[in-house]
């Protein structure tokens, strides 16, 4: 199976960005750590980042040419923005879990509501970086066991 992992906008500050808040590994370990265990998995991993809204609709959309068949994003602040990142994912309809490294539901209000969420496979929030590890993991219970 292909997993897709996709950070969206500031995650490229990783690691010198609000370490306190975020914790300290830089985006280049998550998906070095990523890429390890999706392979232990028996997974094709590939990760994209981008700061732009329109490239990440892009990426994801260029995915189903792919045939990815699972998506792991952190959509950073798009999470609470995006009607479009929605659309396209309904739109090339890959099951994804969201992973935020933050409890966005314990920061300020305008961080409570995902437009995601409601149709994501899964949500992870408030782990750090040990969330993208349990999203893979599940990635790998999902696609050996779809749910009905
Ligand atoms: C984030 C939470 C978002 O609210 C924020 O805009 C981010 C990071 C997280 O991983 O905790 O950029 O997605």
């Amino acid at each position: 199976s292909k997993i897709l992992l996709v950070n969206g906008p500031n995650l490229n500050l990783l690691g010198t960005r609000e370490p306190q808040r975020y914790g300290s590994a830089t985006l280049a370990q998550i998906e070095t750590d990523s890429r390890h265990r999706a392979l232990e998995l028996g997974f094709e991993f590939t990760c994209f980042q981008a700061n732009g809204e329109g490239a990440l609709i892009d990426r994801i959309q260029q995915a189903a040419r792919e045939h990815v068949d699972f998506i792991i994003i952190n959509p950073g602040a798009y999470t609470h923005t995006s009607i479009a990142l929605r659309d396209a994912l309904l739109a090339v309809a890959i099951p994804f879990i969201e992973v935020h490294l933050s409890n966005i539901h314990a920061r300020e209000p305008f961080r409570h509501h995902s437009y995601l969420s409601d149709v994501a496979h899964g949500v992870i929030v408030g782990l750090g970086a040990l969330g993208y590890r349990l999203a893979l993991d599940a990635a790998a219970q999902a696609l050996a066991r779809p749910r009905p």
